[in-house]
């Protein structure tokens, strides 16, 4: 398999001081950005314009997870203004294979999420439809909360329909993601990882970053 990949979530980052922050994740795969427009879910973060000048100032490509209502009114924006991922809530999306198209024609990457209780069955058939699925490991909404196992068995499941049909989808997890938790995300297949709080509460980001990839490795 594919060396695990490690997205910090800069929700956990200290936003007075982006440029500063962004330059101590520079190790990372993506930075992971999340965009909640206080609908989809009940917390308020940031939108294009802040998402642009991240854009401009990462040394990392961007990994966007828009947890919004409507994205087909502002996920293309997220990809054309250079983001590497776009990953929308299915539970959002009218139309989440016409979306996911858009967003590869626009030339990002396109992600599809899911929260804790939804299933994921409705997506095995459009797998090749995206670049990468986000299984929510926690009620999306807020960092630092705990780990949900109980989203392992569908994942686990995702995990073995995707090798069965071949498929070269992502698999991502998010939330609660740590030193503890992420070898059994890991075992149950994922191999993209968000992390908030483990990355930038850590003394050294760039060190827990490898720690984290190490670990999922193991
Ligand atoms: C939660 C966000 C996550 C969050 C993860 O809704 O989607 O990306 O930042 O934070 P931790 O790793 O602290 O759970
Ligand atoms: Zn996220």
């Amino acid at each position: 398999p594919a060396a695990p990949r490690v997205n910090p979530s800069i929700l956990a980052a200290d936003f007075v001081n982006m440029q500063a922050e962004l330059a101590r994740i520079a190790g990372a795969d993506f930075v992971h950005v999340d965009v909640m427009d206080n609908h989809f879910v009940p917390n308020l973060t940031f939108g294009p314009q802040m998402v642009g000048r991240i854009q401009e100032t990462s040394p990392v490509p961007l990994d966007v997870h828009l947890m919004i209502d409507a994205p087909e009114r502002w996920a293309p924006e997220y990809a054309e203004l250079g983001a590497a991922s776009v990953t929308f809530h299915l539970e959002a999306a009218a139309d989440p294979v016409a979306l996911a198209r858009r967003l590869r024609e626009i030339g990002a990457r396109a992600g599809v999420a899911v929260k804790p209780a939804t299933p994921l069955e409705n997506l095995y058939d459009v797998l090749d439809e995206f670049d990468q699925i986000l299984v929510m490991t926690v009620e999306p909404g807020f960092g630092g909360q705990s780990f949900m196992p109980e989203t392992m068995p569908k994942l686990a499941r995702l995990a073995d329909e995707a090798r069965r049909r071949g498929s070269s989808v992502w698999l991502q997890v998010d939330g609660g993601i740590s030193a503890s938790t992420i070898e059994i995300a890991a075992e149950a297949g994922a191999d993209t990882f968000v992390a908030g709080s483990a990355v930038f509460g850590a003394a050294d980001p760039d060190r827990a970053i490898s720690e984290l990839r190490r670990s999922a490795a193991r």
